[in-house]
């Protein structure tokens, strides 16, 4: 089967073709510089962007592999969550392609599709115990088939993304930071006692950045860490100096480890399910420090780390084809009628909830 991916939720334009669970050709275009002269993402210029390049990358998609329209199967698009004007761009044209070609639709939940990414390159065997780290998630779900997740936990303020973006800017680092603060922190040596690893002891598989007790938050350590002073967005420290990379290494060190201590909690609160692995998805699992974090739990657990390739961690289309190809193989589908969803307003937690037989596969 050949299934076309539509991806616009957030900041990259992206299009992909899936023929039986391998990648056959992707084409991205990231709107990253456009939105870092505003320190994130514009959702106005956002959806303008995806308009104006998803035509041109859908030709290029057919030109670079010579096939057509006529040669696709099915046609995925991610509904939600999201920017929803982003969103419904993509989801206009996955529409359009659908009624002009006859092909069935498949609408995609973008956080389930980041989890399932990892099948393009192992064998997922159900049930699986799966952490979302993303710009706008921070989620923990037991991965039970691909049209069944269930959510465990998840974070009650900022996501991991977020916060790394956040911390990234408090040290006057450019947008998005968290790739920026990966690469510092490889270059420091990281203090384990300078960040707090935040509701921790907390009883729950939720997550947030907030201490209770009423210490300091992490704004005002990092304003410590730099010896004191308001927490401000002008950094004091010389870019690429050690004690950069230092403060880097050590925030990036309790993320980890707050990522990791939730999880361990997750796997044995749901161990007599059978989990047989840890999936770890989302942009923020690319992060070196997250993932070593993960191959420790990993082998503690006793369970394997499915971990999906750095370019598969952030947004691309690759990831839609792959759970709508999953999806219409089951026999899931949408009518042209179904709604984009943004963030914030309830995702059907089963994506074939207008579940029809897919007549024409
Ligand atoms: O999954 P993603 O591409 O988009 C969303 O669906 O949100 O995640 C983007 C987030 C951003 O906050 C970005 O700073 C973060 O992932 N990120 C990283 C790394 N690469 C991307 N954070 C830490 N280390 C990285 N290497
Ligand atoms: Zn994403």
């Amino acid at each position: 089967m050949l299934c076309l991916g539509i991806e616009t939720s957030c900041d990259e334009t992206a299009l992909a073709l899936v023929r039986d669970g391998k990648c056959v050709e992707s084409v991205l275009a990231t709107q990253m510089d456009v939105h870092a002269l505003f320190g994130g993402v514009v959702p106005e210029i956002a959806s303008r962007e995806h308009y104006r390049f998803l035509g041109a990358l859908y030709d290029e998609l057919m030109r670079r592999t010579g096939l057509t329209l006529a040669d696709v199967d099915v046609v995925a698009v991610t509904r939600g969550p999201g920017l929803l004007g982003a969103l419904l761009v993509g989801v206009a044209f996955a529409k359009g392609l659908s009624l002009a070609g006859n092909k069935p639709l498949i609408a995609v939940n973008h956080l389930h599709a980041h989890l399932l990414a990892v099948g393009l390159e192992h064998e997922l065997l159900y049930p699986l115990l799966g952490l979302l780290v993303s710009g706008g998630h921070t989620h923990i779900y037991r991965v039970d088939a691909p049209e069944s997740l269930e959510l465990l936990g998840h974070t009650l303020d900022d996501a991991a993304g977020e916060a790394c973006d956040k911390f990234a800017k408090m040290l006057g680092l450019p947008y998005p930071g968290g790739v920026l603060l990966d690469r510092l922190a490889q270059r420091g040596a990281a203090d384990a006692h300078l960040f707090p690893r935040p509701y921790t002891h907390v009883d729950n598989l939720d997550f947030s950045q907030r201490i209770e007790d009423g210490r300091a938050d992490v704004s005002q350590r990092t304003s410590r860490a730099r010896g004191g002073g308001q927490a401000c967005p002008r950094s004091r420290y010389r870019l690429g100096s050690p004690a950069l990379c230092d403060v880097c290494a050590s925030y990036m060190l309790a993320v980890a480890e707050t990522l990791s201590l939730k999880m361990e909690k997750a796997f044995h609160r749901e161990r007599q399910k059978g989990i047989t692995g840890i999936v770890v998805a989302g942009g923020v699992a690319a992060n070196t420090q997250v993932r070593a974090a993960m191959h420790v739990l990993a082998e503690k657990v006793g369970k394997p780390l499915l971990l999906p390739s750095r370019f598969l961690c952030t947004d691309n289309a690759v990831m839609i084809a792959h759970a709508g190809e999953l999806l219409a193989c089951k026999g899931y589908g949408q009518g042209l009628a179904f709604p984009a969803i943004p963030r914030g307003q309830k995702l059907p937690d089963d994506l074939g909830e207008l579940r029809a037989p897919l007549h024409s596969l």
